[in-house]
């Protein structure tokens, strides 16, 4: 053994240096090249200690068996923007903001980029606009953790709107299995009001949401896990072509207002195989929506599937073919639902909700012409005009009452079909409200259970048509 020790020696003085030669070229490489980031990165070992994660030369390459992969050969180049090398400390406390949006920049200029969020390390974000347009199929991967600002007080006070904001993106999709953590414990605090009152000057009271989308299209959330926001967990404003699929949304019962996915002003989504539990509407569907199709979710807690808040300030409202299918809704305090305020105009229309199983829901199945938000709201004579709501195989046990359709005099719901309710009392001593229908014209379809739902509708239909043609043209 001894023996071999000189010629070994050597062998390794001479492998230090190619290594030398190769390392110091490739950085010389890299550092005229934009796509150093993800070529250096690509093969780094994550947490090897040195805790300086600023970008320069890395020689950690080196070590890996095969070299970097060349560019100009690469048949699919994909390109891995790692936060880390943009100097994220990843600890949770440091504030990995700009180093985030430094790491989006880069990726969102280069073709096919992924721009990568390292698991086992959290990010302390304060809000930010990761902003495009970028170049096409960009891909956030979420592996790590994201973390909002912890406190009240910690949240810069200009930019109380949302958390993280993806604005004028296209042909983006964000994945993985990490988390997006709102912290939104501190805002749902009722003794933290009056301080949270007085944060905003121009809107007092004001919490922050934790995803936006603004005038995006083409975007792919899946995987994901979005917790404990402060406000509503997802927002997409303004944009088209969603599709969210097999993602996690998690917030206690009682945090005030936290909706699990609120759409407005956006069509053609897809929302899918996912499971939300919030204190709020699971999915709520505002003005300005058409084309929605959600099925496969599991809604509880929350306030179930909504249509609206719709009209309210005697606003136009505009919603229309809306398929809700396949939904298990657990201990939410709604099931299907759409509310509108009294003194709106615009219309709802051609809106589906069909096997949906209920369990332990206060009342499955409303429409509400005369939501209010207060004790008691003036009677107006305009509502925005419900029509085409079908109701099909809404089966299970509700802890109130059945069904609660409440539709305005003056203009009245028309063809809302009863196909298939099954309903029972969850317990004994719940469920005592009898199926209630007001001004609610349209047909119903055995079985029907209970029985009250059967003569719970107006038959026939022509004379309200005189009264709902003022909001034919409004939408
Ligand atoms: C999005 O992708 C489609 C299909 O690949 C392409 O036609 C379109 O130009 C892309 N849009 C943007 C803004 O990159
Ligand atoms: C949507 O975006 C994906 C990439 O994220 C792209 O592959 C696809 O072609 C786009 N589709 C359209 C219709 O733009
Ligand atoms: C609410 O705030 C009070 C006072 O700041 C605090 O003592 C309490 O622990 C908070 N509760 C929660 C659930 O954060
Ligand atoms: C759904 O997401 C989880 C991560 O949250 C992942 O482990 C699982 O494979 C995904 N399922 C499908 C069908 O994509
Ligand atoms: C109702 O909406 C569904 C889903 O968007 C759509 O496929 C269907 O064509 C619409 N029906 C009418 C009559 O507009
Ligand atoms: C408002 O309308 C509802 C439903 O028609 C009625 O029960 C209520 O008495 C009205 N309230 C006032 C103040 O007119």
């Amino acid at each position: 053994m001894k023996k071999n020790k000189k010629p070994s020696l050597i062998f390794v003085l001479i492998l230090v240096i190619i290594i030398f030669v190769v390392c110091s070229t490739l950085s010389v490489e890299g550092r005229n090249n934009h796509h150093k980031n993800s070529r250096a990165h690509k093969h780094r070992k994550r947490g090897n200690g040195n805790g300086n994660n600023v970008p320069g030369p890395d020689h950690s390459p080196c070590s890996a068996p095969t070299p970097a992969p060349s560019h100009g050969s690469d048949p699919t180049p994909s390109r891995v923007f790692d936060v880390l090398s943009f100097g994220a400390k990843g600890d949770g406390v440091f504030d990995d903001s700009k180093a985030l949006q430094a790491a989006w920049k880069a990726a969102c200029m280069a073709d096919s980029a992924t721009l990568k969020i390292p698991s086992n390390f959290k990010f302390l974000i304060s809000p930010i606009t990761l902003q495009g347009p970028c170049m096409p199929k960009l891909v956030l991967q979420i592996d790590g953790t994201l973390l909002a600002p912890p406190t009240v007080g910690s949240w810069p006070k200009s930019s109380l709107f949302q958390w993280i904001n993806f604005k004028w993106i296209h042909n983006f999709t964000i994945q993985g299995i990490g988390t997006i953590d709102g912290q939104g414990s501190a805002w749902w605090n009722l003794s933290q009001l009056p301080y949270i009152q007085k944060r905003s000057k121009h809107i007092p009271g004001m919490k922050p949401t934790a995803l936006r989308f603004y005038e995006s299209y083409n975007v792919t959330v899946r995987d994901i896990k979005i917790i404990n926001s402060p406000l509503c967990h997802m927002k997409f404003d303004d944009s088209g072509s969603i599709n969210i699929d097999n993602i996690t949304i998690s917030s206690p019962e009682d945090s005030p207002n936290t909706d699990g996915i609120h759409l407005q002003n956006t069509k053609d989504v897809e929302i899918q195989h996912s499971n939300i539990g919030c204190g709020d509407d699971c999915v709520s569907i505002q003005t300005g929506c058409s084309n929605i199709h959600v099925h496969h979710i599991s809604c509880g807690p929350g306030h179930g599937i909504s249509l609206g808040s719709l009209g309210k300030d005697k606003t136009v409202a505009c919603v229309k073919d809306i398929v809700v299918e396949n939904i298990i809704m657990q201990d939410t305090l709604y099931g299907a639902r759409i509310k509108t305020w009294q003194g709106g105009i615009g219309s709802v229309k051609n809106v589906s909700f069909s096997k949906i199983q209920v369990s332990n829901v206060k009342v499955p199945i409303m429409i509400d012409q005369f939501y209010c938000d207060k004790k008691k709201c003036k009677n107006q004579t305009d509502a925005v005009a419900i029509s085409g709501v079908k109701y099909n195989q809404i089966i299970g046990t509700y802890s109130a009452q059945p069904i609660h359709l409440a539709c305005s005099n003056n203009v009245p719901c028309k063809n809302v079909d009863l196909i298939d309710i099954q309903l029972a009392p969850f317990s004994k001593s719940g469920g005592s409200q009898q199926a209630l229908c007001l001004n609610t014209y349209g047909k119903s379809y055995a079985p029907l259970v209970p029985s009250s739902i059967d003569y719970c509708l107006r038959k026939g239909g022509t004379a309200y048509n005189s009264l709902t043609r003022s909001h034919k043209y409004t939408c």
